[in-house]
């Protein structure tokens, strides 16, 4: 996963945005060019490549992650629809606004893109490569930006080359980017609209479009799902670096060792990744105790560590 590799330069030229859809399609890490940033795009619907986003990115926290599509008609089959998500999409689709909303059944989405949550965030982009490798690829991209955590967002393909340039299979170089801050982005699934982040699109106008004003995001679950202590909370209990089930208890392995689930036979910590939350959806549907073998501190283990905490956390 953290191998290097040669990193392609890719132009928006046909052959170039063939390239990079069919780069997603393998399950491979491209960097678009968005209004707003350049963007670490990953088929959405594969736990693995999605898991390579977090390595690549050195990401310490599975954050939910922005799902690209190329219509807003494709947003349909991924969440439940509302006569606000139609206003705000009918205004402001294609552009730097992402709209969170409640997950439709069937959706198909790894559970990394959405941390777990039963909301996904959606964006359509207007930048035009962006467009055509969305339409060409057919599917949902993940992309958060595509930069290394904790450092400066990208706008430029030679950006992403810096921080990136070696962890990801490509970048389509299409120039700066028009916006250069990220979107904004709205959750739509409470009671009244929420101003989740500030980005491209400025409040006011989104404000105008509803004919009321904005809620300020009051700092609770939704905003920063990712860091509340218990966010991702199983009912069951959970038991951190366990080297065996104690009676009742249901084993969470890692690496070569007899248990009920394995995040990595092989101790591939992108694979674990991919895993985690599927496996521990499973373990908690038992409604028995979950231990959990510990898993290294380093790379994706970090994530994955971190999680696994919040899972432990007293609540
Ligand atoms: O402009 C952009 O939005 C760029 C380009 C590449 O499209 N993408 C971007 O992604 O900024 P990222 O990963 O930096 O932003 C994702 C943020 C999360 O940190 C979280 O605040 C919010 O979107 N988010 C995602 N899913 C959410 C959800 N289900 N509920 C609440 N917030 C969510
Ligand atoms: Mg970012």
């Amino acid at each position: 996963a953290a191998m290097m590799q040669e990193t392609q330069v890719l132009t928006p030229t046909d052959a170039g945005i063939a390239t990079a859809a069919a780069l997603l399609q393998a399950g491979a890490l491209v960097a678009i060019p968005t209004e707003t940033v350049y963007g670490l795009g990953a088929d959405a619907r594969n736990g693995t490549a999605v898991a390579q986003i977090y390595a690549a990115k050195g990401r310490p926290s599975f954050n939910p992650l922005i799902i690209h599509l190329a219509s807003a008609e494709d947003a349909r089959r991924y969440v439940q629809w509302s006569d606000t998500a139609e206003v705000l999409a009918s205004a402001f689709w294609p552009g730097p606004l992402t709209l969170v909303l409640p997950l439709a059944q069937g959706h198909g989405l790894s559970s990394l893109v959405t941390a777990g949550l039963d909301t996904v965030a959606i964006r359509i982009p207007a930048h035009p490569a962006a467009q055509r490798v969305l339409a060409r690829f057919g599917g949902p991209v993940a992309a958060p930006s595509a930069n290394p955590s904790g450092r400066i967002s990208p706008t430029t393909a030679a950006h992403v080359l810096a921080g990136l340039g070696g962890k990801i299979a490509a970048v389509l170089d299409d120039g700066p980017c028009s916006v250069g801050v990220e979107s904004t982005i709205v959750g739509l699934a409470g009671p009244a609209p929420v101003l989740l982040r500030a980005g491209g699109l400025p409040q006011e106008a989104i404000e105008a479009a509803l004919g009321a004003p904005l809620s300020a995001d009051d700092g609770t679950a939704i905003s920063a799902p990712g860091q509340l202590a218990s966010h991702y909370a199983p009912q069951a209990m959970v038991r951190l670096n366990a080297t065996a089930a104690q009676a009742g208890e249901l084993l969470l392995g890692f690496g070569a060792m007899e248990c009920d689930l394995n995040l990595s036979a092989t101790a591939d910590l992108v694979e674990a990744a991919a895993n985690l939350f599927d496996h521990l959806h499973k373990l908690d549907a038992t409604g028995q105790p979950i231990a959990v073998a510990s898993i290294p501190d380093y790379g994706l283990g970090r994530a994955i560590n971190d999680r696994l905490r919040r899972a432990a956390a007293p609540r």
